[in-house]
């Protein structure tokens, strides 16, 4: 490892620390009813990669921004993604039973009281932005922000595209809708909330989504392959889960060596949008990192 690759590592390792000790004081002060608090937080603190709160954060910084007041709006982002994993695991949707290195939620506390959890993070997340202390206007360009990448127009939109093309061969181009949409989205948002948090001009913004959007979608290359190629001890998930479910991803429309091929380039695109900012070296490096992932 390069000095550079070092300074960058322990930057993710002191980011990924903030978001925990955030998120394990988030529903402290809450009055507890039967387990559902329990079950919310069983998922949230099961150390999952806390991508998306980390890119919140650096882009603020991208941005010139205080970094620290973006942390609820990091670590909004990562409730929703957390309950979209608890929804995205139910026997309704693909059935899985380890998450994030443990029994999924359902599987312990049983589907209703992991539905209720996924509810009640999902509203958590609004209850955080509300919370951070920024200018009114920048939280109120945050919820929009949120709100649409996790509805029918993005994350959520995408995974009834995904139930909805079980079975069935997808072609490139609706595949390309669908992993934009369940995990672009959120990923694209993730980082333009840092940008909102740092005040940042229209046109850094959009090149923060460029960047954001090309990332997302080698993300969720790079998952299609992983289900094929990992185990389930070094993913902390099931491996095989697409093709039980007969999903068509990646993998099937391209094959291993086309994904990977696909993932490069997509993450070539991604760190050409960051051209003109000051300081674009953690997320070069956090691109580069993430198309390597082996969990
Ligand atoms: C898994 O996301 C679901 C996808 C969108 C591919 P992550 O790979 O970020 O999962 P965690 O948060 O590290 O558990
Ligand atoms: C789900 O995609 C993305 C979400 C919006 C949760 P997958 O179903 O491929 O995610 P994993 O592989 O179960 O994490
Ligand atoms: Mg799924
Ligand atoms: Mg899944
Ligand atoms: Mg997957």
């Amino acid at each position: 490892m390069t000095d550079m690759e070092n300074t960058f590592t322990e930057r993710m390792a002191r980011d990924q620390a903030l978001v925990e000790d955030y998120l394990r004081n988030a529903f402290t002060s809450e009055v507890r009813h039967a387990d559902l608090q329990e079950a919310m937080e069983y998922s949230l603190m099961a150390g999952g990669k806390r991508i998306r709160p980390v890119l919140t954060l650096e882009t603020c910084r991208l941005c010139g921004g205080d970094w620290r007041a973006a942390l609820p709006f990091a670590c909004a982002v990562e409730m929703v993604h957390t309950y979209s994993l608890i929804h995205d695991d139910l026997p309704a949707m693909d059935d899985d039973g380890m998450r994030r290195g443990r029994p999924t939620n359902h599987v312990v506390y049983g589907e209703a009281t992991a539905i209720l959890a996924g509810d009640a993070l999902l509203t958590a997340a609004f209850g955080q932005l509300a919370r951070a202390d920024l200018p009114a206007e920048r939280i109120v360009k945050a919820v929009g922000c949120l709100s649409h990448a996790a509805g029918s127009a993005g994350m959520v939109g995408g995974q009834s595209l995904d139930m909805a093309g079980e079975g069935r061969a997808l072609d490139r181009e609706e595949l390309e809708l669908l992993q934009s949409l369940k995990t672009g989205a959120l990923i694209s948002a993730a980082a333009e909330m840092g940008c909102i948090a740092a005040g940042a001009a229209p046109e850094r913004q959009a090149q923060v989504r460029t960047y954001a959007q090309a990332l997302g979608r080698a993300f969720q290359v790079r998952d299609d392959m992983l289900d094929v190629i990992s185990s389930p001890e070094e993913l902390g998930k099931p491996v095989g889960s697409d093709q039980a479910n007969e999903k068509s991803t990646f993998v099937t429309a391209l094959g291993l060596e086309g994904c990977a091929a696909l993932v490069e380039e997509l993450t070539r695109q991604a760190i050409g949008a960051l051209e003109g900012f000051e300081a674009p070296g953690f997320h070069i490096w956090l691109a580069q990192t993430l198309a390597q992932r082996t969990k």
